[in-house]
């Protein structure tokens, strides 16, 4: 056992993990990611360009059943923008 105090590692819904730095992250494939920032921000949705490190694409995750900007019901469309 050790002394030392347990490390948090938060979950953010929808997002990465943050875990406190620095960290040294083994991938499968040897590769090692290491980061050296007081809190690290770990991918869990696999869209990030900087994977195993997050880069927000997670952001851009359309809710399943949103309806896109485009797709606004006509009544919700400025009178302008409606056919006469
Ligand atoms: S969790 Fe942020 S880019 Fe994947």
């Amino acid at each position: 056992m050790s002394d030392a105090e347990p490390r948090t590692v938060r979950v953010v819904p929808n997002g990465p993990l943050m875990v406190q730095g620095p960290v040294r992250i083994e991938m499968p494939d040897g590769q090692i990611v290491e980061s050296d920032r007081f809190m690290v921000a770990v991918c869990t949705c696999r869209r990030s360009k900087d994977y195993p490190l997050c880069d927000t694409s997670h952001r851009c995750r359309k809710r399943p059943g949103a309806p896109a900007k485009r797709d606004a019901p006509a009544d919700k469309v400025a009178s302008a923008e409606r056919p006469a």
